[in-house]
C-alpha cells in the first residue's frame, strides 16, 4: 500500500445517530463505555494520520429533540473536540429525525398542515411549492420543532432556519484547492410518522445545486440518505455531477458506494438501538490529499470504516473483500489550479460564518428586544418597526453591515441574551479598523 504523505491536507471523522437521551453518561448507562472506546480508537487513528481537522455528524445526535439531551452532546463533543485538538468551529452538525421535538410538531396544525402540503407535491410542483412555503412566514414553522437543535447548533455556526437551511464552511486544501462542506436539512416535514412510503422527507434544489465553483471541491452532510427523499431523483442528479463525497446517516446500516462523480458514505450509527438485528456501532475516518502526476490533478480520498468488534470489545478497521481496512478512491480533477481569487479565503469564510451566527442570534431574540437594540445604535427609524421579528432582524444586520457597526450589535445582542464577554466579539477587529481611518 502506498503510503500516506508526511501530513495529510484533510483528515475527517464522521459520525452519526448517536442517540443522547437524557439519561446518557449514567453508570447505568451501557453506551457510555461505547463512546470511550471510539476515543480511543480516534487517539490511535491519530498516531498513524497525524491529525484531525473536523468531526462531522450527519444528525440524530439526540434521541427527542430535547435540551437535556443536547447539553449531553455538547459535553461529549467538548471532550472529543479538545482530546483530538480540533477547534470547536471545526465541530459540524446537521439535524436528523431524532433532533426533531416530535411533540411540537403533533401539537401544531400549522407544522402539519404544510407537512402534508409538502408532501402532496410532486416534481416541479414540490419543488416550487417548498420554495414558496420556505420563502413565506410560515416557513419558520418547519423549524420551529428544532429550536433545541438549533440552539446547540449555534455555538458551532451550524443553526439553520427558513432563510438559510444550509451552512457552508471552506477547508483549504494543496495549491489553493478548497474542500466546501456544505451541511443540509433533510428533517423540513420530519414527524411521528416518517418513512419511505407516503411520508419521505425533502431536502429541495434549494439545497442541493451546489454552486460550482473554480477550485472548489463540495463535501455534502445530509441525515436522510435519497432513498428517504421525496425528492430523490432531483438530489442525486444534482449530488452525483456536483460533489464529490456525499456523507449521510439515519439508515443504521454502512455502505460506501460510487455515486456520479464521487462516493456516497452512509455512516453507520455509533448508538443503533441494541434490539436492532445485526446491531454494529460503527464511524468513518475521510483522508483527503490533492496530488499532481504529470501535469493532471486528482482529488484522493481515503475512507477508514471503523466498526465495533463483540470478539476484541472495541473499535477496529472494517476489511473489505481483499482484506484492506481502506477504501481508496481518485478522482481527476481540473488540470489548472484555481485562480488565487476564486477560492474563499478563511477569514472571509470566517466572517460570513460569525455573520450567520450574529443574524439568527438577532433573530432569537424578542421584537420588542430587537426594537430597544435598535433604537441604541439608531440604526432604524420608525417606519421600519412594523416587519416581523425575522425581517426586522434581517434589515437591522444589513443595516449595521452597511454601517459598518457589526462590533456594536455584536456586543448588544450578547448582552440581550444575558451572556456578555462569554464569546470575544468577532467583529471586533473591523471596528478598530475603521476608527484607524
Ligand atoms: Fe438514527
Ligand atoms: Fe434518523
Amino acid at each position: 500500500m502506498r503510503p500516506l504523505p508526511e501530513v495529510p491536507d484533510l483528515v475527517v471523522v464522521h459520525i452519526s445517530d448517536i442517540h443522547f437521551k437524557s439519561s446518557a453518561g449514567r453508570v447505568q448507562d451501557r453506551n457510555k463505555d461505547l463512546r470511550h472506546e471510539l476515543l480511543l480508537d480516534l487517539r490511535r487513528q491519530r498516531t498513524h494520520l497525524r491529525k484531525f481537522d473536523a468531526i462531522v455528524v450527519t444528525g440524530d445526535l439526540a434521541f427527542a429533540g430535547k435540551a437535556a439531551e443536547f447539553e449531553i452532546a455538547s459535553k461529549w463533543l467538548d471532550v472529543l473536540r479538545e482530546q483530538l485538538n480540533i477547534a470547536e468551529k471545526n465541530i459540524l452538525v446537521t439535524p436528523g429525525n431524532h433532533d426533531v421535538d416530535r411533540d411540537k410538531v403533533v401539537a401544531s396544525t400549522g407544522i402539519l398542515g404544510l407537512h402534508a402540503r409538502i408532501r402532496a407535491c410532486h416534481g416541479d410542483a414540490l419543488q416550487s411549492t417548498f420554495a414558496n412555503v420556505m420563502s413565506a412566514e410560515e416557513g419558520h414553522q418547519l423549524f420551529e420543532a428544532i429550536a433545541e437543535f438549533n440552539t446547540f447548533a449555534l455555538q458551532y455556526g451550524c443553526a439553520v432556519h427558513r432563510d438559510q437551511p444550509f451552512w457552508e464552511r471552506d477547508f483549504p486544501l494543496r495549491d489553493g484547492a478548497v474542500l466546501r462542506i456544505r451541511g443540509m436539512t433533510s428533517i423540513c416535514v420530519s414527524g411521528w410518522n416518517d418513512d419511505t412510503g407516503a411520508n419521505k422527507m425533502i431536502l429541495g434544489e434549494i439545497q442541493y445545486a451546489l454552486t460550482r465553483e473554480p477550485g472548489v471541491e463540495y463535501l455534502t452532510l445530509a441525515h436522510h440518505p435519497p432513498s428517504w427523499l421525496l425528492d430523490q431523483d432531483g438530489a442525486e442528479h444534482y449530488l452525483n455531477t456536483r460533489a464529490r463525497i456525499q456523507l449521510y446517516g439515519h439508515k443504521h446500516e454502512h455502505w460506501i458506494e460510487p455515486a456520479g462523480q464521487g462516493i456516497r458514505v452512509v455512516a453507520g450509527a455509533v448508538h443503533p438501538e441494541r434490539t436492532e438485528s445485526n446491531w454494529i456501532p460503527r464511524y468513518n475516518v475521510l483522508v483527503l490529499n490533492l496530488e499532481k502526476h504529470d501535469n493532471a490533478r486528482f482529488l484522493e480520498v481515503i475512507v477508514y470504516p471503523r466498526r465495533w468488534s463483540t470478539e476484541q470489545t472495541c473499535f477496529i478497521g472494517d476489511c473489505d473483500a481483499s482484506h484492506l481496512p481502506i477504501r481508496l478512491y481518485r478522482f481527476r480533477i481540473d488540470d489548472s489550479p484555481p485562480s488565487v481569487a476564486s477560492p474563499r479565503t478563511d477569514r472571509v469564510a470566517l466572517e460570513a460564518d460569525e455573520k450567520r451566527r450574529l443574524g439568527y442570534r438577532l433573530a432569537m431574540l424578542a421584537k420588542d428586544l430587537q426594537i430597544r437594540l435598535a433604537q441604541r445604535l439608531e440604526l432604524i427609524g420608525c417606519d421600519d418597526l412594523q416587519t416581523d421579528a425575522s425581517d426586522f432582524a434581517d434589515a437591522l444586520l444589513r443595516i449595521a453591515e452597511e454601517r459598518q457597526r457589526l462590533g456594536e450589535l455584536f456586543d448588544l445582542v450578547e448582552k440581550y441574551h444575558g451572556e456578555i464577554n462569554q464569546r470575544e466579539n468577532p467583529f471586533a477587529g473591523l471596528v478598530k479598523e475603521e476608527d484607524k481611518r
